[in-house]
């Protein structure tokens, strides 16, 4: 056995999947590979292909010195394929086959289920660089400039990863998977990506940092269900993409918050105490609370539609085939399969929303997406308490479940942030009090100002703590050459 520790980088592709004595996978993927690169040419990071980016580049998938760091031009970013170590002891540990060994190959009977996971996961990955490709243009400092192209790197890289597993596992019709991701685009009337919150736009950073807070998170706990699943090299895989996906939640948390902390501070010095003085405060040049809260909610409840449907027989058929399983499988005191288990379902009965007790293995989207909210609420406590220290009255919350759902049970009534069902007129009447609107869009537009000297910020966001890498605050984290 090779060295899974060490990322071989004699292949075109780095790996530590032992590419070099795997022929047919080696040359799928380096036959698949200029197509990805046309594919990052036309839909990357629009202006800065060939900008020096301090990004960081696993060498190893060792915990502590997989990341190292130096400037690359993006387009010769070493995307590699990087799977955690392989567990010879481990077992599928939740469904039908639970107490089985974990599945080195695909089992024939779950072939297509697992595909389409594969698929569906894939699709994500280049959908966010699309979205966020303009975004460069717009960066309020070169630190938080590189941290967008350090995100939109990995993305790619994990589309790589599961590239990698459709041409390793399905032959030809992962080929063509592969060749598909590819070619959808998000937010293309014609080929659309596959879910609805990646061919959304992402018209600012807010929404950026929203977006890698929310949406990223959502992808987080897709991934940590995906890396239960009994197909060893799936979970393997997502674990290591785990490991990334901390720092895109790392990004989103800390936009958010120091865009927070900037408006709190601003406020204090113009002697500004009401956050709903937003006359005053958006003069200042800073986005208020009341805007940063209408952003949360459109962000959160379009990712809680990500989730799916909260009672979902495909979602029961994943976990009874070990492809599955929930958030901390492992550490769940049950049986694990779930053969007569109930789990509470919000649901709308007879005009109103009600908890009702449905059976755990249809209710397993719900879980996760529990899981999913205790996730966001953390980090939503952080931002109070920027906000509190700062001795603003002002807190933000995350909305009901019910509010602006696209998918699931609560898709075909109007609700407010706290849950009160709205008819039509009414919901038209208050949405633009819940929802950023045209106007909020423009006056956050005003201030996407690109700020790329070193060391200096946009007016609406405040410098970071530490930097990347423990670099000082006037490091040039990208040095730009246009074009
Ligand atoms: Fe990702
Ligand atoms: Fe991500």
């Amino acid at each position: 056995m090779p060295d899974t520790t060490l990322v071989d980088y004699s292949t075109k592709i780095p790996n530590n999947v032992d590419l070099a004595s795997d022929d047919r996978v080696l040359k799928a993927l380096e036959q698949w590979h200029p197509g990805y690169i046309d594919w990052w040419m036309a839909m990357g990071p629009d202006g800065f292909q060939s900008s020096d980016v301090y990004l960081r580049t696993a060498v190893s998938i060792d915990p502590k010195g997989w990341a190292k760091f130096d400037y690359v031009k993006m387009p010769e970013y070493r995307w590699g394929i990087l799977l955690a170590p392989r567990d010879e002891e481990r077992l599928v540990n939740f469904g039908a086959h639970k107490g089985e060994k974990a599945w080195q190959d695909v089992p024939g009977e779950y072939r297509a289920m697992l595909r389409r996971l594969i698929v569906i996961q894939g699709d994500t990955e280049p959908a966010s660089v699309e979205q966020q490709r303009h975004l460069g243009k717009t960066a309020p400092s070169l630190y938080d400039m590189r941290n967008l192209f350090q995100v939109n790197v990995e993305e790619g890289r994990h589309l790589w990863a599961m590239v990698y597993l459709l041409h390793k596992y399905f032959g030809r019709d992962g080929r063509e998977e592969a060749d598909g991701l590819l070619q959808r685009r998000s937010g293309d009337a014609d080929k659309p990506r596959m879910l609805g919150a990646f061919n959304e736009e992402t018209p600012d950073w807010l929404s950026f940092f929203m977006f890698t807070f929310f949406t990223d998170r959502d992808g987080k706990m897709q991934l940590e269900s995906l890396a239960q699943s009994g197909f060893d090299p799936m979970s393997r895989t997502c674990r290591f993409m785990l490991t990334e996906e901390a720092h895109h939640m790392f990004v989103g948390e800390t936009g958010v918050g120091r865009a927070i902390e900037r408006t709190c501070e601003a406020m204090k010095a113009a002697g500004i105490e009401d956050p709903f003085d937003l006359v005053r405060i958006r003069a200042l040049g800073v986005i208020d609370l009341p805007t940063i809260q209408k952003k949360a909610n459109l962000h959160y409840s379009l990712s809680l539609d990500l989730f799916g449907s909260e009672v979902s027989t495909n979602a029961a058929n994943f976990f009874n085939a070990g492809l599955k399983g929930r958030f901390m499988e492992t550490r769940i005191e049950d049986d694990h399969q779930l053969t007569s288990a109930t789990y509470p379902v919000l649901k709308l009965v007879d005009g109103d929303i009600r908890t009702v007790e449905e059976p755990a293995l249809t209710a397993i989207n719900m879980r996760l997406r529990d899981d999913y909210t205790k996730d966001c609420q953390g980090g939503v406590s952080r931002w109070n308490r920027i906000i509190e220290k700062a001795g603003i009255k002002f807190q933000l919350t995350l909305p009901s479940v019910a509010f602006n759902r696209h998918i699931g049970e609560f898709k075909g009534i109007h609700a407010t942030p706290d849950g009160k069902l709205l008819n039509d007129q009414q919901w038209a009447a208050m949405r633009d009090q819940w929802l950023p609107s045209k106007a909020d869009g423009d006056f956050i537009a005003s201030l996407m100002q690109p700020c790329w000297d070193r060391g200096k910020f946009a007016s609406w966001i405040s410098a970071p703590k530490v930097g990347i890498d423990q670099k000082a605050g006037d490091f040039e984290y990208v040095k730009i050459h246009r074009g």
